[in-house]
């Protein structure tokens, strides 16, 4: 069956950036010159993707914005004769209905934000992704794991090798490898302290995964951090299901942190034309300050 919906959950409040998520949904944070979740939903749609469901919160609005029309600007553009910028901010909208909203009123955690689009997912596999992982990859990866999701017929998460002293921040993976950049998962524990972590093995924040998960969500176990947590729930199904890890190709960046978010502007501004010289110049001059 091919994978039409993901999920994004968006209702964190995004804490680590105040002030400037004061006011301010932390997805909406930009890398260069394009919001955290736009990122993720090109990703989402260029893997084949056909309808996006929010789980969002109070204080988003600014989401719904940005994947609307916005009339005045538009008019703006137009009697500029600014084509190009026109263009782009019509193309960022998606096909009237394409987009689903719902909320999670209370922050119980990434398992149950995902739980609360079960009826809209029904009974078909999806994506989940989570905009704060930004990847930088000439190989999408939500477009590799549909591929791979297609010949294993089975649940598969984005993973990749973390540094020991940080197991904590992770769901961790007890798993062997099967194939060229695959591993299937025997066991998986959330954020474990670096001497109890089975491996530095990782999820990241990609999945495909099969209805059946609602199941184990729906019981609402609290895990770590007294969360619902999404990995608990998968190594609850682990007993029914086989489910796969996909080392991705690329560089990973933790855009919910904040050295992260800094390294992921530098790397994809190094990318534009426009700035890479500038750049470059730039920090080789506070270079000699280091
Ligand atoms: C979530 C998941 C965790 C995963 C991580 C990837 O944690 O619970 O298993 O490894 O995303 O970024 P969070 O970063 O929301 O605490």
């Amino acid at each position: 069956m091919k994978i039409r919906k993901a999920v994004f959950p968006v209702a964190g409040l995004g804490t680590r950036f105040i002030p400037a998520t004061k006011a301010m949904a932390k997805e909406m944070l930009p890398v260069v010159d394009k919001p955290l979740i736009q990122y993720a939903v090109e990703e989402a749609f260029a893997a084949g993707i056909e309808q996006i469901i929010f789980v969002t919160g109070r204080g988003k609005k600014a989401l719904e914005d940005h994947f609307d029309r916005s009339y005045e600007i538009e008019h703006v553009l137009e009697n500029k004769g600014k084509t190009d910028l026109l263009k782009q901010i019509r193309e960022l909208v998606p096909k009237t209905g394409t987009i689903i909203y719902t909320r999670q009123h209370e922050p119980l955690g990434l398992g149950h934000a995902i739980w609360c689009a079960r009826d809209i997912i029904g009974d078909e596999p999806f994506a989940v992704l989570l905009a704060d992982d930004l990847i930088q990859t000439d190989k999408p990866v939500l477009s590799e794991m549909v591929k791979k999701f297609d010949r294993l017929r089975a649940s598969i998460a984005a993973v990749m090798e973390v540094e020991k002293d940080q197991t904590d921040k992770y769901g961790i993976l007890d798993a062997q490898a099967v194939e060229k950049n695959i591993v299937k998962i025997n066991n998986m524990v959330e954020k474990p302290n670096p001497d109890e972590a089975p491996s530095n093995l990782a999820i990241i924040g990609r999945y495909i995964l099969t209805p059946k998960i609602f199941e184990y969500l729906g019981k609402k176990e609290k895990g770590a951090g007294g969360e619902i947590q999404l990995t608990d729930a998968m190594k609850a199904l682990l007993k029914e299901q086989p489910i796969y890890g996909y080392k991705f190709c690329g560089q990973r960046f933790d855009c919910g942190d904040k050295a992260g978010f800094q390294m992921a502007n530098l790397a994809f501004a190094l990318e534009r034309p426009d700035m890479r010289d500038k750049l470059i110049k730039f920090i080789k001059k506070i270079q000699k300050d280091f």
